[in-house]
């Protein structure tokens, strides 16, 4: 099995949340009780990924790395590097190239949130996926604001369009992406979009024109919200804030997945939970693993 690595995209101007990001990055902004890069952070996480290239604008790149450092209190390894310019998801990929060496690679968008009852199933389904592309779509209201793709009646994926005024389908493309290595050889042959960027959409197509691009629907269980206007972010918090007061558990927490992955040990979340006791952060991670040891006795992987 080839090595997976994973991106977290977290460039952007997000223009669309004006005046809130004008002195900082969308993807430190809070998503109710934690910034936003936890989350996508978590879900490359759950899928088993443990080198993580995050890439962001150069004037919050040191905040990221205060955030985060390099990755080892969660048992991972985080890399970081500059995206000059917000030129196309696509330009990850080159990038990336250096970091990507022989490796799978799986894309995040750094303000994509995502879950559900299935969803690590999936996630750990796509980690193995050694050639092609894998790519989820998901039924919306709005689908002119995202790549649309279009499905034959077996289920097939055989179009895709960006943004289109009129679209053909209501399944939207989300921001998550599983890969091949020759994403780096592909994304080098696009060229640049009327908007200016490297679409990721033709980094698809390239993938289904060689009948290699498997397209797979997230149902209703499951959860995708993106982040990047006002009202979205609003509606994300209020979702995130919603189901972790109903059940206790928090959604997008990464001292916890990494725990429950098994990439840090019980001393290494308690150590973890003594820096975030007055927010109540570390609090729920000591919560977490009383409770495992009380009720279950093992460290559990009960996510
Ligand atoms: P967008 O929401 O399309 O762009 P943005 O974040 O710059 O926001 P706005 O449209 O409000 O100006 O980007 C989706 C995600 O991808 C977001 O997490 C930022 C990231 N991104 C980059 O990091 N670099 C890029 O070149 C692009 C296009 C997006």
């Amino acid at each position: 099995m080839i090595k997976r690595k994973g991106i977290i995209l977290a460039g952007g101007t997000g223009s669309r949340l004006y005046p809130i990001t004008k002195a900082t990055s969308k993807q430190l902004i809070p998503v109710y009780d934690k910034p936003m890069i936890y989350y996508p952070l978590s879900t490359l996480m759950l899928a088993g990924i443990r080198d993580i290239l995050i890439i962001t604008n150069p004037l919050d790149n040191q905040k990221f790395i205060e955030l985060l450092g390099n990755g080892s209190q969660f048992g991972i390894n985080i890399k970081y590097k500059i995206q000059s310019k917000p030129e196309g998801i696509a330009q990850a990929f080159l990038i990336a190239e250096d970091f990507i060496e022989n490796s799978s690679v799986t894309l995040i968008l750094g303000d994509n949130l995502f879950h559900g009852d299935l969803l690590v199933n999936r996630l750990q389904k796509n980690y193995l996926l050694d050639e092609g592309a894998s790519i989820f779509a998901y039924s919306v209201f709005d689908p002119e604001r995202y790549g649309v793709v279009e499905f034959d009646s077996k289920g097939v994926a055989y179009n895709i369009e960006e943004k289109p005024k009129n679209p053909k389908s209501k399944f939207a493309i989300t921001g998550l992406y599983f890969y091949d290595n020759t994403v780096v050889e592909k994304a080098k042959k696009i060229n640049l979009s009327d908007r200016g960027e490297l679409e990721i959409t033709d980094l698809n197509k390239m993938y289904m024109n060689e009948g290699k691009l498997i397209v797979e629907i997230m149902n209703r269980g499951m959860t995708w919200l993106d982040t990047g206007t006002i009202d979205s972010l609003h509606e994300a918090s209020s979702y995130i804030r919603s189901l972790e007061k109903r059940q206790g558990l928090k959604i997008g927490c990464p001292e916890e997945v990494a725990w429950r992955m098994g990439f840090i040990c019980d001393e290494q979340l308690y150590f973890l939970s003594t820096k975030h006791i007055k927010s109540g952060y570390g609090e729920y991670l000591q919560t977490i693993l009383n409770e495992s040891k009380d009720y279950f006795g093992i460290q559990g992987t009960k996510i």
